[in-house]
């Protein structure tokens, strides 16, 4: 290992935010960029992404919708550190998209609502963060809003989500009230004004929350809630450990407005002090070390039609191990054989800028012709099995009827291409295969974008027809291996589209019982996939 490849590797820093649509998460996205230099005036994030529907029709109907359904990679640079920010979808029914999203990050930031508290996408979405004990980093936002008082707030965060929290800044005051944010470390006071519906801000040294400076600058009542606050808080907490942050135990809190770009850079200074770089990654039980010669990474995510004119179709790699080259050859792990990963790109601000080099922690997007799917991987040395992408059980299913039968391959086509994608589950019947598969998505918005796409990219016409399931499990032994007996119950017997036996039943009372009466299956609500 050079040290040149070790430097560049331990400067990565690859993040998610995780929230509640409406929270701010595009807002501060943008408040990052333009403090990483990325972009050079708010608002050109969404401008880029009008640019984009132009092109993508299926993009459009995100901007119809309002919602934001595709995910990309930003980069931007912060003092000395090259950081990744992995956009995660916003609605709900695309959850799935987020779940896999986090599996490349190395931590996440939880933006939380002042008004609010934690809503309910987000605390899905921590659980999923603390299963895989990524450090989080909470940020409170819109406090330029009135909202709830900040003890209470922190106490609801620590209580429903049962993690601590370590303050590093503090509101004084909160909405019109709202006098700044006194920074615990720094003995610092970044104070603020609102003026004709503006912020105005200035900074200015204490020598702690009881300076009698401040008794100049805030109105009695406020600072007293304030002082009573942070004795409190500094009472309980004196000190952060690292340590507890990489572990995910603690999660450095911090207040701002993401709108006023207020406290962004405070923020900014602390994730860049204690969020961790690339972790090792567990393969064949191993942890495989960042630095480590050999390139190594797997596929976390795939996008077809990303440009109509091109009928591309992208597979991000988050790069594990090693660096990568553009145009260099991989062993492709289950395809068992060499492949080249060429036309590679990053994306900058939405907008795709060809790469001819990255570093572990990096996430590059690969022009594929169809040999990568979510939950590959690939290497330049031994052999690696990341495996860590879940799939998770649908709640909708559908069969699909097609208008022309003349477009059956098409469809197949079609299908397919979502199906690697992650985009929608397919499941066969033994008996039937091709000739009848049934969808299942995790919430109905996907069928949805199915449909617009197959129009748009495909140009097939179909309906849905809907069954009457609403649950899928994956049979399998108390070891965890497959379970090939027979198993009792009212159920449809099908494969998905890695060939794994699934049960799919009406009702939950279907299920439990069935798992009564079948005391051997473990009826698994997720599974990795094997091959
Ligand atoms: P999301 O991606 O998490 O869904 O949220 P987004 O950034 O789109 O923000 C949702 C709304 O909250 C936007 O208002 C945005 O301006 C507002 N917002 C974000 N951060 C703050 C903040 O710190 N303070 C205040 N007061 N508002 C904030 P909108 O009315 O939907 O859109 P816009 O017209 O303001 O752009």
């Amino acid at each position: 290992m050079t040290k040149k490849l070790a430097d560049e590797i331990q400067r990565r820093r690859t993040f998610a935010i995780i929230s509640h649509p409406d929270a701010g998460k595009t807002t501060l996205t943008e408040k990052l960029l333009y403090h990483g230099g990325a972009i050079h005036e708010a608002g050109e994030v969404k401008g880029k992404a009008t640019a984009k529907a132009a092109t993508s029709d299926w993009m459009s109907m995100e901007q119809e919708r309002g919602i934001s359904i595709t995910s990309s990679v930003m980069q931007y640079e912060y003092r000395g550190k090259h950081v990744n920010l992995l956009d995660t979808p916003g609605h709900k029914d695309f959850s799935e998209d987020t779940y896999r999203t986090l599996t490349a990050a190395d931590s996440a930031v939880m933006l939380i609502d002042v008004a609010k508290g934690v809503e309910a996408q987000t605390k899905k979405l921590y659980e999923v963060c603390r299963y895989r004990h990524l450090p989080i980093f909470t940020f409170v936002n819109k406090v330029d809003r009135e909202g709830k008082v900040p003890l209470e707030l922190m106490d609801e965060v620590e209580s429903t989500l049962k993690m601590s929290c370590y303050p590093i800044t503090w509101p004084i005051g909160i909405g019109s009230r709202f006098y700044g944010l006194y920074h615990r470390h720094e003995k610092r006071v970044y104070a603020s004004k609102m003026l004709n519906g503006e912020l105005h801000t200035e900074d200015y040294a204490v020598s702690d929350f009881n300076d009698p400076i401040l008794d100049e600058k805030v109105e009695p009542d406020v600072l007293a809630e304030f002082r009573e606050e942070v004795e409190l808080v500094d009472a309980t907490m004196e000190n952060l450990a690292p340590e507890d942050v990489l572990s995910g135990k603690v999660s450095p809190l911090t207040w701002g407005s993401a709108k006023y770009d207020y406290g962004v850079t405070n923020f900014m200074d602390i994730f860049e002090s204690y969020a961790p770089g690339p972790v090792p990654r567990k393969s064949f039980g191993e942890d495989l070390d960042p630095c480590s010669k050999d390139f190594s990474g797997f596929v976390f995510k795939v996008q077809a039609n990303m440009d109509k004119r091109h009928r591309d179709r992208v597979a991000y790699i988050r790069i594990c191990s090693g660096k990568f080259e553009r145009g260099m050859k991989v062993k492709h792990m289950r395809l068992g054989r060499e492949i080249r990963l060429a036309y590679s790109n990053q994306f900058f601000a939405d907008e795709r800028v060809t790469l001819d080099e990255a570093y572990a922690g990096d996430i590059v997007g690969v022009n594929d012709t169809g040999n990568l799917r979510v939950g590959d991987n690939v290497t330049t040395g031994k052999k690696v099995a990341f495996g860590a992408i879940p799939r998770f059980s649908p709640e909708f299913f559908a069969k699909i009827r097609l208008q022309d039968m003349g477009k059956k391959k098409h469809l197949e086509k079609a299908l397919r291409q979502f199906s690697e994608e992650g985009s929608i589950q397919l499941f066969m019947q033994p008996s039937v295969g091709w000739q009848d598969p049934i969808i299942g998505v995790v919430g109905e918005l996907q069928f949805e974008v199915m449909l617009h796409r197959m129009q748009e990219e495909y140009n097939i016409s179909v309906k849905l027809e809907r069954t009457s399931h609403s649950v899928a499990r994956w049979p399998r032994t108390k070891e965890g291996e497959a379970y090939t007996g027979e198993i009792k119950g009212s159920m449809l017997n099908v494969v998905d589209m890695y060939d794994e036996k699934v049960v799919l039943l009406e009702k939950e009372w279907d299920l439990n019982w069935a798992e009564r009466e079948n005391p051997d299956v473990v009826f698994a609500t997720s599974i990795q996939p094997t091959r």
